[in-house]
């Protein structure tokens, strides 16, 4: 018996040894984010920060352009997106755009040998596209990307193919053997941190508009509330975003309440919006360029590259550690870098939204929820502001029950707005009308009005 203590103790030690051998090796470094006593703290070692600096450095910037002289829109035969630029200025974006994205393969990569006009090589159709999108984000979605905005580099890195882009892909579902319906859970993926979780968090909503919130409101579910499954899904990609911005869920959320915006830090807003433009860029760009690649390009399911949070983001909380590489390139900001309207107050000038209602039903929908989130968004963004719900009903049917409805679909819209973190005294409940129109989706309806 005697003989075998050293034996197992040093086999204890070993384990031991390697079991903190994955651990990372102090020093770590805490940053607080939060009220003292939330646990809203990030942690960082100094050690793996500087490991991976190089990926977030910034190249320098080329020399000024002469404005002025010929535009290339006159000079050249094929310039559809940026005509309003001196000639100076377009070839500078061209050797910009070439050490961004191909710097291997050069001009060659779009254009095919001397005949700079032609379309026939695809890259140089998508980079036109993607020269929109980039304007797009720098001038649409300030909310998120602030006036530090994203040239190509940002995404591409000196790659044509950036590091982070996701397709559909049910592959795990296909090749189960014995294992039987997985529906997407237990497969151990990176993209959602190696748990249990569904592995692609990002079709629900970086391609469609599924619902994020899945908290309940009510001590017993309602008949319409978000299912288990529903749950993993929002985990899944909370951890996606998570990973992607190297921080914990505290960067944003106080963990006692998940759900509570007042709670949460202002970062959880700008995410929100981060939200709304990966899905916006998938829908409007990525997704209908699948035409234009070849097809060793799509995915298993033959969609097209798209984009989530770690296509810009790379681990850090702001994408190339918050340096802006548009100054030097105003021209892929139109406005010229002047503050433009968010997103969610141009959508809508008197009101701030119409959230509208299936037939017969009071439960705000996956769709209609976006409205009442841009509404949550613009009253976060303006504390002074109030609103009135002005619920309407169709006069086809019973009268008397449509006008109830439209009570109730004005309770859940305030409902939501409470759940949003919106003070009470905010909101106005209006008498509920019957609309103008007849029996159509528009007079189903709660507008959400800005009010005294
Ligand atoms: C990543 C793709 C890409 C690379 C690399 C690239 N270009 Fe272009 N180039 C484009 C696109 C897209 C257009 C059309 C822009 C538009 O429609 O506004 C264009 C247009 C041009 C035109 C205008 C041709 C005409 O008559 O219509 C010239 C000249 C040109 N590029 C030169 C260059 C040079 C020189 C290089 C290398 C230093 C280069 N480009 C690298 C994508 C690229
Ligand atoms: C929001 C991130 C993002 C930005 C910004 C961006 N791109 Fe892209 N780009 C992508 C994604 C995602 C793809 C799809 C990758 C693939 O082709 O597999 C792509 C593909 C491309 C391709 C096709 C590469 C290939 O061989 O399939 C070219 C060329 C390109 N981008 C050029 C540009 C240029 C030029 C700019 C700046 C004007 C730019 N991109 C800005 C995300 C971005
Ligand atoms: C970068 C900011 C950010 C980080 C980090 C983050 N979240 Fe979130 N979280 C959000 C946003 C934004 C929403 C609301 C999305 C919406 O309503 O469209 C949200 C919503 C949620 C919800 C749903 C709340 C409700 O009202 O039903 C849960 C649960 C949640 N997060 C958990 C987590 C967990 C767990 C982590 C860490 C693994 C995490 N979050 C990390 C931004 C973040
Ligand atoms: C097109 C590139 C791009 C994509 C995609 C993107 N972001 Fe960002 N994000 C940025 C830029 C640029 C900033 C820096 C803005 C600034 O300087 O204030 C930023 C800032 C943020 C911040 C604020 C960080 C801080 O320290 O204040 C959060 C939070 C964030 N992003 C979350 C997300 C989430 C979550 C996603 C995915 C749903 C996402 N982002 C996708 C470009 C992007």
């Amino acid at each position: 018996m005697r003989a075998r203590t050293p034996k197992s103790s040093t086999l204890l030690a070993v384990a031991a040894a390697l079991l903190v051998a994955g651990c990372e090796r102090p020093p770590i470094e805490t940053a607080q984010q939060g009220y003292r006593g939330t646990g809203m703290v990030e942690l960082a070692n100094p050690r793996m920060v500087e490991a991976s600096a190089e990926l977030h450095a910034v190249p320098a910037p080329l020399p000024p352009a002469e404005a002025g002289g010929p535009t290339a829109g006159k000079t050249y035969q094929n310039v559809q997106v940026l005509g309003e630029l001196s000639v100076g200025e377009f070839t500078r974006l061209m050797v910009a755009m070439t050490t961004w994205v191909s710097p291997q393969q050069g001009c060659a990569y779009c254009h095919a040998g001397a005949d700079f006009a032609s379309d026939s090589l695809y890259p140089k159709v998508v980079a036109r596209r993607m020269l929109e999108m980039t304007r797009h984000i720098n001038s649409d979605w300030k909310a998120h990307v602030a006036n530090t905005g994203v040239t190509c580099y940002t995404c591409h890195r000196g790659q044509p193919v950036p590091a982070a882009v996701w397709f559909k892909d049910d592959s795990a579902e296909r090749n189960i053997g014995s294992v039987g319906w997985r529906d997407h859970q237990n497969i151990g993926a990176s993209s959602v941190g190696y748990t249990s979780l569904p592995y692609d968090p990002f079709s629900p909503f970086f391609a469609d508009k599924g619902q994020i919130r899945v908290v309940g409101k009510t001590p017993l579910p309602p008949p319409s509330g978000q299912s288990i499954k529903q749950t993993e899904w929002t985990y899944g990609l909370m951890i996606h975003m998570s990973d992607s911005l190297g921080v914990n869920c505290t960067f944003c959320h106080n963990s006692r309440s998940f759900m509570s915006w007042d709670e949460s830090s202002p970062k959880r807003t700008t995410a929100w919006h981060g939200i709304g433009m990966v899905g916006d860029l998938n829908r409007s760009y990525l997704e209908p360029l699948r035409g234009t690649y070849p097809a060793e390009r799509l995915g298993p399911l033959g969609d097209a590259p798209k984009a989530n949070c770690n296509t810009c983001h790379r681990g850090v909380s702001k994408p190339l550690n918050g340096v802006s590489m548009l100054e030097a390139h105003p021209e892929l900001a139109p406005a010229g870098g002047a503050a433009t309207p968010a997103p969610a107050s141009s959508a809508a000038s008197a009101t701030l939204g119409s959230v509208l209602f299936k037939v017969g039903k009071s439960e705000i929908s996956a769709e209609s929820m976006k409205t009442v989130g841009e509404a949550i968004a613009r009253l976060k963004d303006d504390g002074a502001m109030k609103v009135a719900l002005s619920g309407f009903a169709d006069r086809s049917g019973n009268p008397e029950q449509n006008l109830e409805l439209a009570k109730n679909r004005a309770f859940a819209v305030r409902d939501a707005l409470l759940a949003g973190g919106i003070a009470q005294d905010r909101i106005q409940l209006r008498k509920p009308e019957f609309a103008i129109a007849g029996a159509n989706a528009d007079s189903r309806r709660v507008d959400i009005l800005p009010a005294e």
